[in-house]
């Protein structure tokens, strides 16, 4: 509570002046300057100006997030995490925003994926304000025109996906020990993906990549633009968590289908387009998001930037766990904290391009990076390799190994095509 009064009288003087003094946007967090948001935000957009910097110290962090969790799991939590003892920065029936320091967000995230097998989910956020965002519902998304008209030009690309190059880069990914936000070797991971799409990308001058730096911790997020040949100002992002938890810096955590799976499958769109030699008229953007087993941190900040720069995302698709067939149907699209009109769009791509099958199901809460770009009023979907109760019972352990999912990519394949069809669907 005693950080909280200096920061409600700070809110007039915000409001009044914001749009001036954008550039040192006083941290809450801690008191002092923030790295300001609206720095990173150019880094990501002047293409290719920023190469992956020196990892920042894990010492030199902020000490002070906010969460916004469920107030049901507050109530079930109880004694466990010392809620009791705490006082809500904002509370309603269905959420609750609390101060904690950034040590004990680990700690909690712990708790939390013991007590419910699986933590339920929470947000982690560096202001109050963005955690107060929370409560308020995320204004309406504009809605693309979804049409379905691109059959020759997705029947020859799907047949470019390749299931080796999606083991591949899952076997690439699962031998770092962990991939964990704060981890050293959680820091290399994306440095590595940002010098490979580098590569990947050479001879191609619409493509550039760039690293997104985050203020509150030293994992990157890694973005690559194919500029739009026709309407460049409309981007459509495609992408997954690269970091992954078996709770801690310290514990292994392979991470292969949570979230390898994902990054192989953006991987692989990529791959198919430039193999195809395949120039969008509205501008795509490849991301690997830091931090999501943190409270979406990495998705938070960059959606936040996006909207705050005004930048036009026509879609969004999150890929997050796509290559343990758990369930009956072949692709599972979670319903809440997405966009239905998207959805129904997938699912018609599902049916015209694919001889997949498909269902729905909730989630419960915004349990992956999707929650992050509808929170920020832009169209999300996610794709998911199962219903809930159905999905990988390896996530978050030394487990989650390619051989645990039988060394092989195949229902990964599937999500990978879905991806392909909807690129070529929206961007043209
Ligand atoms: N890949 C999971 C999300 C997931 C798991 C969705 C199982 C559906 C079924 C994601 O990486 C994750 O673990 N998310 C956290 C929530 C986040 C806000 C920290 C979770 O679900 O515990
Ligand atoms: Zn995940």
């Amino acid at each position: 509570m005693r950080r909280l009064l200096p920061f409600l009288l700070a809110v007039p003087f915000l409001v009044l002046t914001a749009p001036a003094r954008a550039a040192t946007l006083p941290d809450f967090d801690r008191g002092i300057t923030l790295h300001p948001l609206v720095q990173q935000a150019m880094d990501v957009a002047v293409p290719g100006v920023s190469a992956p910097t020196p990892a920042i110290s894990p010492a030199a962090a902020p000490e002070t997030v906010w969460i916004s969790i469920l107030t049901q799991d507050v109530t079930a939590l109880g004694e466990e995490f010392n809620f009791p003892e705490r006082k809500p920065a904002g509370q309603n029936g269905v959420l609750s925003v609390y101060e904690l320091r950034a040590a004990e967000l680990d700690r909690l995230g712990d708790i939390m994926q013991r007590k419910f097998r699986r933590s339920p989910g929470f947000f982690a956020h560096s202001s109050l304000r963005s955690a107060q965002q929370d409560f308020t519902l995320p204004p309406l998304a504009a809605a693309a025109a979804y049409t379905i008209d691109q059959g020759e030009k997705v029947s020859t690309m799907l047949q470019l996906v390749d299931e080796s190059s999606i083991t591949g880069m899952i076997s690439t990914l699962s031998a770092y020990k962990t991939r964990y936000y704060r981890s050293v070797t959680g820091i290399a991971a994306p440095k590595w993906l940002y010098g490979y799409w580098t590569q990947l990308a050479a001879g191609r001058p619409d493509i550039s990549v760039a690293t997104f730096r985050h203020s509150a911790f030293p994992q990157e997020s890694v973005i690559l633009t194919v500029t739009g040949a026709v309407e460049p100002e409309k981007v459509i992002v495609i992408g997954g968590h690269i970091d992954c938890t078996s709770g801690g810096a310290d514990n292994p955590a392979p991470g292969a289908d949570d979230n390898a799976s994902g990054i192989a499958v953006t991987n692989e769109v990529l791959r198919v387009l430039i193999a195809s030699g395949y120039r969008p008229a509205q501008t795509l953007k490849f991301m690997a998001f830091a931090a999501e087993e943190a409270g979406l941190r990495g998705s938070a900040e960059i959606a936040a930037a996006f909207k705050k720069q005004g930048v036009a995302v026509q879609g969004m698709l999150n890929l997050d766990m796509a290559n343990f067939k758990g369930s009956a149907q072949d692709i599972n699209f979670v319903t809440d904290n997405t966009n239905s009109d998207q959805n129904a769009f997938l699912g018609k791509l599902v049916d015209i391009y694919t001889p997949y099958t498909w269902a729905t199901f909730k989630c419960g809460y915004g349990c992956s990076d999707h929650a992050s770009w509808t929170k920020n009023g832009y169209p999300a979907s996610l794709p998911f390799e199962s219903k809930m109760e159905e999905y990988n019972p390896a996530i978050h352990t030394a487990n989650d190994t390619l051989e645990q999912m039988g060394g092989r990519a195949t229902h990964a394949v599937k999500f990978a095509k879905l991806a392909v069809a909807y690129m070529v669907e929206l961007a043209k």
